[in-house]
């Protein structure tokens, strides 16, 4: 990760492809509603409150307000006040939950942070302040060899929740594959932590009503030791940090205690102009409209092409993207590592995420960990076709000069 971030900031940046960035696009239409709740925000009497003053460290109440009123509508909920939490930035979030309910106890006994389908997004893996305390679970395949498809589930038969597991983490839809856990899935893992009350945090970053990336129906879950998590940065608002948990007030209350001491509340400036874009029904239209299509496009053309340029007689499985903003492709005993890989296509001027960084917490070494790499859809079309045409002919090239020629 370093090395991309290195290699970007060297001279020649603007001569790459850039297919690894998890920062989404500056949008129009998205740009401008924000632009607008600002604009309201300055001309308001409210701006004094909001930026000359401290504030509730549950977040800002107005904030608070607009998402149960909205979720209570959407999703037909009864929530309170009570039931949610403002954090700076939903990383923030896992922070706390980590720490707060996995780690060290004050007996010194470990509480496991369970991941339970790897790959998962490579911001899990530093969370704890006990890194062992990380545990994730090599998924089962469900491949699709014809379509050059596959898809990941969750493998109960490995799955271990007890009363050693502290809490439970997920992205929902996933970064880095786009794969949504089905209700049925997330109804058994639920199923396994409630008997110890383990709260299971579902990472929505991606998910609906904000930003509804989802590019298939799916409702978020609630329930009592759910947590549904949020964030405002893929709806454009990633630079002020907002993020959001829903859930029971017992758990809620200790992230907030967690949050008072760390940071006393979060920035209130955000917070005010999302409470705005909430209520005015703006964001919700912007999500559906703007930004859900947008990247469900992108993923069809990085689809076309790769159905169109990479060979059918070798083993390249994409994905089956359900959502998010990445395609996530697997090459099957690929002869050199991911990092070869990466390193070769950087050569060419393509840079993408090498998939290693998305295996937080496997405690055994699995090589499909090496075999797989991350595309982001933050580029332009001409950039995602170029970039795949060379990952193809590169790709092409590393297979046949592993098949070594009989004398
Ligand atoms: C799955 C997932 N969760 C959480 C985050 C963190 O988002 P933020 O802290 O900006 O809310 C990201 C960022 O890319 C993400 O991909």
């Amino acid at each position: 990760m370093k090395d991309i971030q290195e290699t970007l900031q060297s001279k020649q940046r603007q001569e790459f492809i850039i297919l690894s960035a998890g920062n989404p696009l500056l949008l129009p239409k998205v740009e401008q509603m924000w632009r607008e709740c600002n604009a309201e925000l300055l001309a308001s009497s409210e701006y004094g409150e909001i930026v000359c003053r401290y504030g509730s460290s549950q977040g800002y109440v107005p904030l608070i307000q607009a998402i149960a009123v909205y979720f209570n509508r959407r999703y037909g909920l009864s929530l309170s006040e009570r039931n949610i939490l403002i954090t700076p930035g939903s990383q923030m979030l896992y922070f706390y939950a980590a720490n707060a309910f996995g780690g060290y106890t004050s007996n010194k006994e470990l509480k496991q942070i369970v991941l339970p389908l790897s790959p998962e997004y490579t911001g899990y893996g530093g969370i704890s302040f006990a890194p062992e305390a990380l545990v994730s679970y090599q998924p089962t395949l469900d491949i699709d060899s014809k379509a050059h498809r596959f898809k990941y589930h969750p493998d109960f038969s490995n799955l271990v929740i007890t009363e050693n597991t502290g809490c439970i983490i997920f992205s929902r839809p996933s970064n880095p594959t786009g794969n949504i856990l089905s209700d049925d899935e997330i109804k058994k893992i639920v199923a396994l932590a409630r008997p110890y009350n383990i709260p299971v945090f579902i990472d929505s970053a991606y998910g609906p009503p904000f930003p509804a990336l989802n590019f298939q129906d799916m409702t978020p879950v609630f329930g009592e030791n759910i947590v549904h998590c949020m964030s405002f940065s893929k709806a454009g608002l990633p630079g002020e940090r907002i993020g959001v948990a829903i859930g029971d007030p017992k758990i809620i209350e200790v992230l907030e205690s967690f949050q008072t001491n760390l940071c006393i509340h979060p920035s209130h400036y955000g917070q005010a102009i999302a409470a705005r874009a909430i209520n005015s029904g703006a964001l919700e239209l912007v999500s559906q409209e703007v930004i859900k299509p947008f990247y469900k496009n992108k993923f069809s053309v990085l689809e076309a092409k790769l159905d169109q340029v990479m060979s059918k007689d070798l083993p390249w499985f994409l994905h089956r993207c359900e959502g998010a903003m990445y395609g996530w492709l697997w090459f099957k005993n690929l002869p050199i590592a991911d990092w070869d890989l990466y390193e070769k296509l950087k050569l060419l001027g393509v840079i993408v995420t090498p998939g290693r960084f998305f295996f937080p917490g496997l405690a055994k070494d699995w090589s499909h960990q090496y075999q797989c790499l991350r595309i982001s859809l933050t580029a332009s079309d001409r950039d995602i076709e170029t970039g795949i045409q060379r990952l193809a002919d590169v790709v092409q090239n590393v297979y046949q000069e592993a098949v070594v020629p009989s004398i």
